[in-house]
């Protein structure tokens, strides 16, 4: 039986510790619960917030409605010669995946070792670090149709990822709720050390010939060096998404600021990382009233205690504004905003 909770703190339920009350909260640890709330009358009469770590959310204000927090747990695999296929339960947490995967020997995901959040979320926006995004390990993930509880399985080429981006977040945004997710790993280990930081730590380290269980050491140990840790301040990883622009338009950035830190994207184009355009606009670890950036990681806004949702947003739009005015590039949220 499923039972929803009336007006209910979320402050434990965003990594951004925001201070606000839902009026309707369940727990989904189930299909089976899942396909309940989906046909209760509440849903019909309220707006839905589907949630799992609540590592990518900026609440601005009060949720009006019903909040489902996704807690479907299980982890099961099976091997089929080289290949692996693992499910989870989209409300596993995608760290204990990851550490279930590097002690079982089945590579893919170790360079998304400690990125925050639930297994259901990790294709909405594609997560991706350290040279290595979901899309590469993607096989399957199954649904459920929110107007009309009815199962979907969506194939890699259903989902149309792109950079923090799936149809999830275009045609079917609030649509459809993912109950488990199914990865194509490797029981050969060939690992990836393209990304620059992990070669350069293996090699301070002596490690010539890494293993899987390194790579996700390495990764862990530059994301706790860089990034902040949730539980003693609050954030939501990068708040931005690194601009893609025109080559066109990079060359006028170039001629301006020969320095800009960028690299290539697909279809000729150019990413620029965000972090050093807003690092060159002065923003880089200050803090403004209760909200800022990190000290190592410009991109990344903090919570230095009881800042509402609207004081990040309105820092977050100075941001905007002035990186627009001295690069002329309009950085887009990669956090969704509520
Ligand atoms: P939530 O924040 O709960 O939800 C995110 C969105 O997905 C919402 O729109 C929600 O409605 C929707 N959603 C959640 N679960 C489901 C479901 N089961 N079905 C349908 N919709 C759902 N991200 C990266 O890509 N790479 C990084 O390196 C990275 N580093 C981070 C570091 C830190 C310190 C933090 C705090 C965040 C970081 N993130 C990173 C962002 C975040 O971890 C990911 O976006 C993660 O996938 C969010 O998972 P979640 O379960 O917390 O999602
Ligand atoms: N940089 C600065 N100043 C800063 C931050 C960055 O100059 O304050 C420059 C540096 O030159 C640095 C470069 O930007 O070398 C890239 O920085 P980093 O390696 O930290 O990566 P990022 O581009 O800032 C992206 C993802 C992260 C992911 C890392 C590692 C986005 C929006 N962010 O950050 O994802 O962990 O790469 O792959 O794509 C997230 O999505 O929440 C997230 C943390």
């Amino acid at each position: 039986m499923l039972d929803v909770q009336k007006n209910t703190s979320l402050k434990p339920y965003n990594t951004f510790s925001i201070s606000v009350d839902a009026n309707y909260f369940a727990e989904i640890l189930s299909d089976q619960d899942l396909i309940d709330v989906l046909k209760s009358d509440l849903i019909k009469q309220q707006n839905l917030l589907v949630l799992g770590g609540g590592s990518n959310v900026l609440f601005t204000k009060d949720f009006e409605g019903l909040v489902v927090k996704i807690s479907i747990p299980g982890i099961s695999s099976v091997v089929e010669g080289d290949e692996v296929i693992v499910t989870a339960g989209a409300g596993v947490v995608w760290n204990d995946l990851v550490k279930y995967c590097v002690q079982n020997g089945f590579a893919g995901i170790e360079n998304l070792s400690l990125i925050p959040g639930t297994v259901g979320a990790s294709p909405i926006q594609n997560i991706g670090a350290y040279g290595v995004e979901l899309k590469d390990v993607f096989k399957s993930c199954v649904a459920y149709e929110i107007a009309t509880s009815e199962k979907r399985i969506f194939n890699y080429s259903d989902c149309r990822f792109g950079y923090r981006d799936s149809v999830f977040k275009n045609e079917l945004k609030g649509k459809y709720i993912i109950a488990s997710v199914s990865f194509a790993l490797s029981k050969s280990a060939n690992v990836n050390t393209q990304y620059g930081a992990i070669q350069e730590e293996l090699n301070n380290k002596g490690i010539a010939d890494p293993t899987i269980a390194d790579i996700s050491n390495v990764v862990s140990e530059i994301r706790v060096a860089k990034l902040p840790d949730p539980s003693t301040i609050g954030n939501a990883g990068s708040f931005f998404k690194n601009p893609v622009i025109a080559k066109d338009n990079f060359e006028l950035v170039k001629a301006a600021h020969p320095n800009v830190v960028h690299y290539p994207a697909p279809d000729g184009k150019i990413k620029l990382a965000a972090g050093w355009l807003i690092e060159q606009c002065g923003f880089k670890g200050i803090v403004v009233g209760r909200t800022g950036t990190w000290k190592n990681q410009a991109l990344v806004l903090v919570n230095h205690g009881n800042a509402t949702g609207e004081e990040v947003y309105s820092f977050s739009e100075q941001i905007i504004n002035d990186v627009n005015a001295k690069f002329g590039v309009k950085l887009e949220r990669e956090v969704n905003i509520l």
